[in-house]
């Protein structure tokens, strides 16, 4: 079976890969579900959500800021550099992710989608002057030098729309992609959830890469159940 899958990565001219934070778990960025998951310790709606920003700042201030803290001296993984490897041997390629942690770039990719935005990018609720800042802010929570209005991580929170320029590309690439590799999501958050049944309506063949089964792991034409960091460049080269 494994010979069949590369196969069909290898042969066919459009490819899209769909990532979550699995794929970035072996470089210590946690996850949001499972047992260690974020979602264990912390209650989504109460960070993640523009009401709970509005409610208060300053807790949603810090706890991306600890999450920056979390995951600064993170490096991609050999899933990662699989990825950024084949995006040049592919000359119709996509890899739309879910993550905000920007390993996907700093490995090499270039013809990313981040659908959920970027956690080193800051965005000014008062005058909307966007930018990004690596290091800890000195103050909590962050105010813009322009207008001194209140500065917010530049990712999607629960309940927002997603950037229409990545999630344009991510929808133009699944009608057309051949195979669609989904790796490292639980499939649970939409619209990136509904993305493998998109590509498999249209008849592109889609696999799975995960330790984990998931909603969408009936309709994938191949699973892989083993590690992004171990599946990836095996199935990739
Ligand atoms: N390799 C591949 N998959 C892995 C690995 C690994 N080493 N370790 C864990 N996984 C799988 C888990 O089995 C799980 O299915 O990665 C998935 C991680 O799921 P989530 O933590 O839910 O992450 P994700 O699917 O990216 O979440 C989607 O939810 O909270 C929001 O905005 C947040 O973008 C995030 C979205």
């Amino acid at each position: 079976m494994k010979d069949t899958v590369r196969g069909w990565v290898r042969d066919c001219r459009s490819l899209c890969v769909l990532s979550g934070a699995g794929v970035s778990a072996e470089s210590g960025v946690p996850t949001f579900r499972g047992p260690q998951g974020l979602w264990k310790q912390q209650d989504p709606m109460s960070l993640a959500t523009p009401a709970a920003f509005e409610a208060d700042p300053r807790e949603v201030g810090d706890w991306y800021q600890w999450r920056r803290q979390r995951i600064r001296d993170c490096a991609p993984n050999p899933g990662h550099a699989a990825l950024a490897a084949v995006e040049a041997a592919k000359p119709d390629f996509l890899l739309v992710t879910q993550n905000v942690d920007g390993l996907h770039r700093v490995a090499g990719s270039r013809r990313v989608a981040e659908i959920h935005g970027n956690i080193w990018v800051v965005r000014c609720t008062g005058c909307g002057a966007e930018r990004v800042e690596r290091d800890d802010f000195a103050k909590l929570p962050p105010r813009c030098a322009a207008c001194g209005g209140l500065l917010r991580p530049g990712v999607v929170w629960f309940g927002e729309e997603l950037p229409p320029g990545p999630s344009g590309a991510a929808m133009e690439m699944l009608s057309r992609c051949e195979v669609l590799i989904v790796a490292g999501t639980s499939a649970v958050v939409t619209p990136a959830s509904g993305y493998a049944a998109v590509a498999k309506r249209r008849g592109a063949r889609v696999i799975e890469v995960n330790p984990d089964e998931t909603p969408v792991s009936a309709i994938c034409d191949a699973t892989f159940r083993g590690k992004s960091g171990e599946v990836l460049p095996a199935l990739l080269k």
